[in-house]
């Protein structure tokens, strides 16, 4: 009787197993298959759905590559920056800019938007590098990454530029240099580590727009754009005018990643708003897209952000029909929530090391608190004083919360080249954990240490 009464309750248990890995293997085959699926009579609305995902993923890739939204008024119109790059020889001014000098000003060059007859011709050494000419024709080819070039003459390259625009691409795509370094494939969302955006912007003749705007003379605005380097922008100097830290450092911050924000509250380094508040942003007031809406009355403070109350940044608007950002949001928003991760290759970290490491990070080291995985931020309202990380409020002061958010670490440290934390002050991960084992008298061993930064290289 006993084991009659045991058999069925095994028997019963093994029955609800196999009930739940039954519909676990339905939901599972059905998420697998619904992108994939082509038509779907009994399901209309789930139809929707997906033609929808599809609709928006393609155009926000072509937001993020190819739309300049109106940028070309001021890099072209404004600054002149195309008539640096078309150089005297075709109607602008100075030398021009060759490919070897935009390549080492971290340019990088879409090898799938060169035909077969450039590629060959390349290949055989027949393409001078050093030719401000070649530069024309690679944009007029839209393989430069992140800048569109706008002709005279679209059908003789020779004839000049009449302006450039910039994109989403510019900042935050490279290549996988598979053609050679600086030219190969689209990594959309991977931060451009080799750019120089201060460098290529100091190209421009007439900066008197930007003087003006920030209140200082010509040279003052050179110096302060030269002083960014590779990898760096500066997204707040034109909201406050604060050009370098009180330590006398450049204020610019790291270009960071723009995959791997699924999931993620508020983006930025001090957390100004979600993806779509930011593009906005950037759209209107980064790019100087135009015409755009903007609304953010925090940026009327104008002890703040004297620059941005100055001018109004905080409310712009143009008409429904005419605004060329606004549109863009929505597929824009959902093509970087699309964009995942890199991992890291296997072997390029310590498997066994990293393992013991997660221990330490979920452990004694209290990293999970803040760094909650799977995003590695926190779910919620991901924001944190300069008393709590240990650093000066310096970057965080100039954001609305005048906080530090929690960065996400997926897919962001193992491929890192200029350092780490919002300004790259540490330069190795081991810096990073022996600050806060300072800082938050962790008391980790140097084997803990070094297990720990393991297992930050393979996230
Ligand atoms: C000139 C370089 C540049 C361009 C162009 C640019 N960005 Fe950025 N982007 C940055 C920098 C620098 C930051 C960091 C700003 C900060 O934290 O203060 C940033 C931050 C971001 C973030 C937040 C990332 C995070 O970790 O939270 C997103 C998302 C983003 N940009 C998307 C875009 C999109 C979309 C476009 C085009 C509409 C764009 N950016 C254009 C330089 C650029
Ligand atoms: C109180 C919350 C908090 C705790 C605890 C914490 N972090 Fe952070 N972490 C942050 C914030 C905020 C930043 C952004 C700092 C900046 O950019 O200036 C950050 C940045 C980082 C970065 C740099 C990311 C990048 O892209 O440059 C790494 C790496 C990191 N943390 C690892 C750790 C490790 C390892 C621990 C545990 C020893 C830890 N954190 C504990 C909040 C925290």
């Amino acid at each position: 009787m006993r084991m009659q009464q045991i058999s069925f309750v095994a028997l019963t248990l093994i029955g609800l197993g196999l009930v739940v890995l039954g519909l676990a293997g339905t939901s599972a085959g059905a998420a697998g298959g619904f992108l994939d699926a082509e038509r779907d009579p009994a399901h209309p609305y789930d139809a929707q759905i997906r033609d929808n995902t599809r609709s928006l993923l393609s155009q926000g890739r072509t937001t993020f590559r190819y739309d300049t939204l109106g940028s070309e008024r001021l890099f072209g119109n404004t600054i002149g920056l195309h008539t640096a790059i078309e150089g005297a020889r075709f109607g602008g001014v100075g030398p021009g800019v060759s490919p070897k000098t935009a390549l080492a000003v971290g340019l990088k060059v879409d090898s799938d938007a060169l035909p077969r007859e450039v590629v060959a011709a390349i290949q055989a050494g027949q393409v001078d590098l050093d030719d401000p000419a070649v530069t024309l024709t690679l944009l007029k080819l839209g393989a430069v990454v992140g800048v569109t070039g706008v002709f005279n003459n679209p059908d003789q390259p020779g004839q000049g530029l009449k302006a450039v625009g910039i994109q989403c691409a510019l900042c935050h795509s490279t290549v996988d240099d598979s053609f050679a370094p600086g030219i190969g494939k689209r990594l959309d969302g991977w931060p451009n580590q080799d750019l120089n955006v201060g460098a290529i912007i100091n190209l421009a003749p007439d900066l008197s727009a930007v003087d003006h705007l920030l209140g200082v003379d010509d040279s003052t605005t050179r110096n302060v754009l030269q002083s960014w380097g590779p990898g760096k922008f500066d997204a707040e100097l034109f909201m406050d005018g604060k050009a370098f830290r009180p330590d006398g450092g450049p204020a610019a911050t790291l270009i960071p990643p723009a995959y791997g924000l699924a999931g993620v509250n508020l983006h930025t380094y001090t957390g100004w708003g979600s993806v779509t508040y930011w593009n906005a942003f950037v759209g209107n007031l980064e790019m100087h897209g135009q015409p755009g809406t903007f609304y953010d009355p925090r940026l009327d403070n104008a002890d703040r952000f004297p620059v941005a109350a100055r001018n109004g940044f905080g409310h712009l608007i143009s008409p429904p029909g005419e605004d060329r950002i606004s549109p863009k949001l929505p597929a824009l928003h959902l093509y970087q929530l699309a964009l995942p991760a890199p991992t890291p290759a296997p072997g390029s970290f310590d498997a066994q090391a990293a393992a013991r490491g997660q221990a330490v990070f979920e452990g004694q080291g209290r990293c999970a608190t803040c760094h909650v995985p799977p995003t590695f931020t926190e779910p919620g309202w991901n924001l944190h004083t300069a008393q709590e990380i240990g650093i000066d409020d310096f970057q965080a002061s100039r954001s609305p919360d005048g906080r530090y958010r929690t960065t996400p670490l997926a897919g962001r440290l193992f491929n890192r080249t200029r350092g780490f934390y919002h300004d790259g002050r540490f330069a190795k991960l081991l810096d990073v954990v022996n600050h806060y084992d300072g800082f938050m008298r962790l008391g980790l061993s140097d084997r803990q240490k070094q297990d720990l930064v393991e297992y930050l290289k393979s996230l």
